[in-house]
């Protein structure tokens, strides 16, 4: 995809605030008035200039107030820009993104060409300095993404933000900054790819679309890139694949990329992403409300394509695989219809009762693919059901998991990022649910617990490795009038694949 959007750069630097020559230097304050110790810095420079404004009342720190200073005493930066922080005992993981978020887009709307920022320098619990860059990086990102592509006319900034500095305040905390910002930014590029992807409406991001991205990552990467089309999906005997696309004209692609970082004889880990460009739910057709949304149903794709941005980005020494299988899900006279009997490439075959529960049946087919890998671990991404937006909002992704090692390594990794998990529950009792009396499974398992019984669906083609799935139809995208992609979980998923490189 074209950018032509200027790059913002990040940059690391010890130093006192207050001879900061900068257009801006951005510091905290907890809710009453309380100064963070940059701020005092400041405040001692300037002889109590910050704390007399406080007194007046000009700004009481609580979460999301901003107050800028022009000219403050002693200091060498144009302004000064205090940010609430909220209440100090509170100031954890969220209070300290969305800070970093307001100063971004604050600076951005006063028309900051350049910044100091010192919020990076306020200690989280349990976390350490390159913490604080490497998600000060993603949250100022993350805030100033705007998705233009589709405007006729993009809306430009008066003075566009050109570079954020983050502060850490030592010089031997340098080393962990650059570390932090090298990380956060390869992270940071790739869910700007996944978002963007996400947000490309479906009448464009089309499984060619798609696979045509992955191509071009693998050129700039070195990546092996292999896009498997019908013909190659029939020899494989990928049935239950093959039969979510046949309503849609847009052919169907299977996408594998390869990233070989480690030793030979090193067992990749294989991330799978579910890339329906459009789920219109079939002949057992979606009702309106909210269905515009359903172009966010290739998500799971959309992140491992971004995670293999980072990968690439970072040159991690590892194997990693990706399988992207995609297609767009419509009625029409060629359709897959209720009750009919599709074969799975693991040769299982699967009753299908309801022609919406179509991931499952794309993903069973990439599941078995996975086999030829040998792989170490298979981690599945995919907005697969509503019912996981039912049990757990917005908030984690449903994490399931084969394998208890596996599960606590992806919650380690999700705790890391701050793209946080929720482990449920995989218990052989719910396959029952899955009964045909005809096939050898059906698609769907009623209405109780609809996100496990999809789990439990995918299970069955999952036996002869190390897995775990992420349900991410509630994090993956925001609906409504805030629509749009989030991006989620690239950064969970490179965490993960940091932390095995690491190893
Ligand atoms: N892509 C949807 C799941 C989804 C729904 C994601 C809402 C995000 C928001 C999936 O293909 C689907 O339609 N699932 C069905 C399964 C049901 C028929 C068993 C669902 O959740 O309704
Ligand atoms: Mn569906
Ligand atoms: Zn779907």
């Amino acid at each position: 995809m074209e950018n032509k959007e200027i790059e913002l750069e990040f940059s690391i630097k010890s130093g006192a605030p207050e001879k900061q020559r900068t257009a801006c230097v951005v510091v905290g304050v907890f809710d009453g008035r309380k100064l963070s110790s940059p701020a005092v810095d400041i405040d001692r420079a300037s002889d109590g200039y910050l704390s007399e404004i406080l007194r007046g009342g000009d700004m009481d720190g609580k979460a999301g107030a901003t107050l800028l200073l022009h000219r403050v005493p002693n200091v060498l930066a144009e302004r000064v820009l205090l940010i609430g922080l909220g209440k100090e005992r509170e100031f954890h993981e969220k209070a300290y993104r969305d800070a970093i978020a307001t100063a971004a887009k604050t600076l951005r709307d006063t028309g900051s060409m350049e910044a100091v920022v010192t919020l990076s320098e306020i200690p989280v619990r349990k976390r350490d300095v390159a913490w604080n860059v490497k998600q000060a990086v993603i949250a100022a990102h993350d805030a100033l993404y705007r998705f233009e592509r589709m405007k006729s006319k993009p809306q430009e900034a008066r003075r566009p933000l050109k570079r954020i500095t983050f502060a850490v305040s030592r010089r031997g905390e340098r080393k962990a900054g650059e570390t932090g910002l090298t990380q956060g930014l390869a992270i940071a590029h790739g869910i700007k790819l996944a978002k963007d992807l996400g947000n490309t409406p479906s009448n464009v991001c089309t499984p060619d679309y798609l696979a045509n991205e992955a191509k071009q990552l693998a050129q700039t990467y070195g990546f092996g890139c292999e896009v498997l089309d019908q013909a190659a999906c029939e020899k494989l005997g990928m049935g239950a694949f093959l039969s979510v696309g046949k309503g849609s004209d847009k052919p169907p692609r299977f996408i594998v990329l390869t990233h070989e970082g480690g030793d030979k004889g090193d067992k990749p880990v294989v991330l799978v992403g579910k890339a329906i460009t459009f789920d219109a739910g079939g002949i057992s057709l979606k009702p309106p409300a909210d269905m515009d949304e359903m172009n966010y149903d290739m998500s799971g794709g959309g992140a491992v394509l971004g995670a293999f941005r980072a990968l690439g980005e970072l040159k991690l020494p590892l194997n990693v695989v990706g399988l992207i299988p995609s297609c767009e899900n419509l009625p029409d006279a060629h359709a897959n219809k209720p009750g009919d009997i599709v074969t799975s490439m693991s040769g299982q075959t699967i009753e299908i009762l309801n022609t919406d529960a179509e991931g499952r049946l794309i993903l069973c087919d990439a599941l078995t693919y996975a086999e030829r890998f040998d792989p170490d671990a298979v981690i599945d991404l995919a907005t697969l059901t509503g019912a996981c937006v039912i049990a757990l909002g917005a908030h984690p992704s449903a994490l399931f998991a084969n394998h208890d090692p596996l599960a606590r390594e992806i919650e380690h990794a999700a705790d890391a990022a701050w793209d946080r998990v929720w482990r449920m529950p995989l218990w052989d009792d719910y396959q029952e649910q899955l009964k045909s009396s005809i096939a050898d499974m059906a698609n769907i398992g009623g209405r109780p617990a609809g996100s496990i019984t999809a789990a439990c669906f995918l299970s069955r083609f999952a036996k002869k490795y190390h897995w775990a799935h992420l349900d991410i139809a509630g994090t993956a995208y925001k609906g409504g009038r805030e629509k749009g992609s989030t991006g989620r979980p690239v950064s969970l998923l490179v965490h993960f694949l940091l932390d095995r490189a690491q190893e």
